[in-house]
Parts: C-alpha cells; structure tokens; sequence
C-alpha cells in the first residue's frame, strides 16, 4: 500500500540535509511574510490533516493547526481515547481508513514502532509529533532559532545538559545533519541510548558525551536542557535527585560562552530543570523558539504535501 512518493518525516535519520535545510528555507520565507493569517488559500487548499494526539501538547497541537491553516488547509483533531484506536483497533487499519479521508497525518504516539507502523501502512504521509524515542519537529524550530540568533549552526557546540530523552535523540541526529558538535551530560543512569549517537557518528557527526555539565556547557555556544520527567516516566522522586547536578543555572550559564543563548523545548519546570533567572534571562530564547515551531511546521508540512 504505499506509495513510492509518500514524504514521511519520522526522523531526521530519514530525511536527507537538502531537503531539511529546504523546509528550514521555507519556513523562514513563510516567517516573514507572515501578516495575519491566511486562511482559505495559500499552497496546501484543499488538504486536510488528521492531529492524533495520544498524550497532551499545546505546542505540536496549535503550531501544527495554526500552521496548516495559514497554508490554506485544514486540520482534524482526534485523541486516541476519543478513536476505536482506545478500543484496541490496531495501527494498521487506522493508518488504512485514515488514509481514504485525509491527505496527511500528523502523530503523538509514546510507542515508536506503532508510528513506523502507522506510516508503513498509510498511503498519505505521517509527521512524528513526538514519540518516547524522538521529537524531530522540535529540533527542526530549534536549529531555526539558534540560526536567527547567531547564524549558521554549522561548525558550532551545542550542549545538552540533563535527562537523555527524545529531545535529545534528535538533536544528535541533527549533529549529523546541519554538521555541529553535540556535547551531552547526563547521569550515567539516565544516559541516552547509543542508537542515535552511533547512527550520528556513522554520519559524520560530532557527538561527545560526558556526565559532567560544566564540561559539557565549556565555551559552549547554547544551552539546551528539558523536563526532567518526560511522558512515560516513572519514578519521578529518583530521577529528580539524579538530575539535580544537571539543573541550568547562572553557575553554569557562567561556563558557557559569554553570547551562548539557552534554549528548552517548553513545558518548563522552574527551579527544577532550569531556573527562573535563565528561563527569563537575557541569554534565553525559548518563547522565540516556541513560536518557531509554528514557522518550522509549516516548512515540514510544505515539503510533506509536496508543496516545495
Ligand atoms: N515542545 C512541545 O512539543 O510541546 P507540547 O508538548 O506542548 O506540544
Ligand atoms: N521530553 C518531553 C518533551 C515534551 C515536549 C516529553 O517527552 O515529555
């Protein structure tokens, strides 16, 4: 059942770098020309994306509704627990029927390999909106906001202090892709598993993994941290005692380079991950990286639908 042509955006694994600086490309053009809201025309009338959301989200949930319909098209939303998918209808046959009405499919899903299910048995594309594996959407804004502050990321050291979650996954697998350096720390127990930094490095990319964040963050160009408990996580009590060396404070701010800027996907923890003094510091960046998921969707959704 699927077609040859069908563009997935799964992973940056799948998707090659000219095509991912395209869709950054078109996302910051559809940036700035952006004066109001378009609806009811524009390159993706006529479409319609089906939103499945198995877990909550604001960010994935409105940049992607927002998004699609400043392109002209429009949007479904539907909860798991809503969908016979909740009364154990499987993957497949949702990915099957849902591909007779919508043109795209847009996933949360804490279960990775029901998204690649989900996309191997749809004939219309599939967008990972997160996964307990990977987030590449957010990486996608991510690189478009670090870039709209200090330019090309290209060449520069990206540090990630803090759990090694699905966040972090994609942003080694951008390392490889846009050719900076990722150094990570994290506790030995909460480390990232090796699957994305072997695949990165197989790549050509520049990951360094240590379990100290003031090593990590040394003359760093940006700070990127998230939730210390993520969707899925249990034992909330130990995981904060494991990572309370790895909190984002002025301390460490302090170590970074003097123009390096912090970046968190959101929702934040203050105090816990990441304190109020760099959250609304002069270094942070996170509500400009917010609003780019809006810009950096668009770009993804453009190249999905086959628009650039
Ligand atoms: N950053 C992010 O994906 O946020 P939401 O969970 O609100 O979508
Ligand atoms: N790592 C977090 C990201 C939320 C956007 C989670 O998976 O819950």
């Amino acid at each position: 059942a699927k077609t040859a042509q069908k563009r997935d955006f799964l992973d940056l694994t799948d998707v090659g770098a000219s095509d991912l600086r395209l869709m950054l490309d078109q996302a910051k053009t559809l940036k700035a020309s952006r004066d109001g809201v378009h609806r009811g025309k524009g390159p993706l009338a006529g479409k319609v994306l089906a939103m499945v959301f198995e877990r909550p989200s604001t960010r994935t949930r409105v940049s992607f509704d927002v998004g699609m319909r400043e392109l002209g098209g429009e949007t479904l939303m539907l909860t798991g627990a809503e969908m016979q998918l909740g009364r154990g209808e499987t993957i497949a046959d949702t990915a099957r029927v849902l591909s007779r009405f919508v043109d795209g499919i847009m996933i949360r899903i804490l279960d990775h390999a029901a998204l690649t299910e989900l996309a191997e048995n749809a004939t219309v594309p599939v967008i990972n909106g997160l996964t307990r594996k990977s987030h590449p959407c957010q990486i996608m804004a991510d690189i478009m906001t670090y870039e709209e502050h200090r330019g090309p990321i290209a060449g520069k050291t990206i540090a990630w202090v803090g759990d090694g979650n699905n966040v972090l996954a994609s942003w080694v697998h951008a390392a490889a892709r846009f050719d900076f350096t990722m150094r990570i720390a994290t506790p030995p127990e909460l480390a990232l598993r090796a699957g994305p930094i072997d695949w990165a490095r197989e790549n050509g990319g520049r990951v360094e993994v240590t379990t100290d964040a003031f090593e990590a963050v040394d003359g760093a160009d940006c700070v990127v941290t998230d939730t210390w408990v993520s969707m899925g996580d249990k034992e909330r009590e130990r995981r904060h005692n494991l990572l309370m060396p790895y909190q984002v404070n002025d301390r460490l701010m302090a170590a970074a380079d003097k123009d390096a800027i912090f970046m968190h996907c959101l929702p934040a923890h203050r105090e816990e991950e990441v304190t109020t003094s760099v959250m609304d510091g002069p270094q942070s960046v996170v509500f400009d990286e917010a609003e780019n998921r809006l810009h950096a969707q668009k770009g993804v959704l453009a190249w999905c639908f086959g628009a650039i």
